[in-house]
């Protein structure tokens, strides 16, 4: 089933989510739904509170963007309760990031090229391993939807203040979207 997405002013986006839990009876329907949710509105990651769900779990498929990175052919990963070490010492790169809960919005996002990640799968299978270039990029900013961050968080004030207005009519729902979209408060609309 397709989800709406939660977007910008949406409490659920600014704070840290809880960790899954063995216990938690519909995750695989949740995930299901992630992916519906996401594959709908052409997104290459998801995180549980842009479907209005507080839990440590992102889907990533970033397959599509194999011409640009060939290393991404094939690559998907359902994340849970992840622990990420930034390489404070690899180089950083700047690139421009959107993401389906800032709709109509992208922004240069500077970020360190390396992490290291421990994570859990859907079967509870535990990882731990070393990502970099574009991987690490998608992995951090779907993270930080965990932990209550955006990717605007990381802008310069100025840019900041450029989207100001952008980002209020975003969270009162004046924006124009090709996927359905929660609002905190449509009252104010
Ligand atoms: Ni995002």
């Amino acid at each position: 089933m397709t989800l709406p997405v939660y977007v910008y002013g949406q409490p659920v986006l600014r704070k840290e989510a809880e960790l899954v839990t063995k216990d938690y009876e519909n995750l695989s329907e949740l995930i299901a739904n992630m992916k519906e949710t996401m594959y709908a509105s052409n997104g290459i990651g998801i995180a549980a509170p842009q479907v209005g769900v507080s839990l440590k779990l992102v889907y990533i498929d970033v397959d599509v963007l194999k011409e640009d990175f060939p290393e991404l052919e094939g690559v998907k990963m359902v994340i849970m309760n992840p622990e990420i070490t930034v390489d404070e010492s690899s180089p950083t790169v700047t690139r421009e990031e959107g993401c389906l809960s800032v709709p109509g919005i992208s922004e240069n996002v500077t970020r360190h090229s390396k992490i290291h990640m421990k994570w859990t799968d859907e079967n509870w299978v535990e990882h731990e391993q070393d990502f970099e270039g574009y991987l690490a990029r998608v992995i951090q900013h779907e993270c930080d939807h965990l932990f209550g961050h955006l990717f605007i968080d990381w802008i310069s004030g100025i840019r900041k203040q450029l989207i100001r207005n952008k980002l209020a009519n975003i969270a009162k729902g004046n924006v124009r979207c090709s996927y359905k979209i929660k609002v905190h408060n449509p009252k104010r609309r």
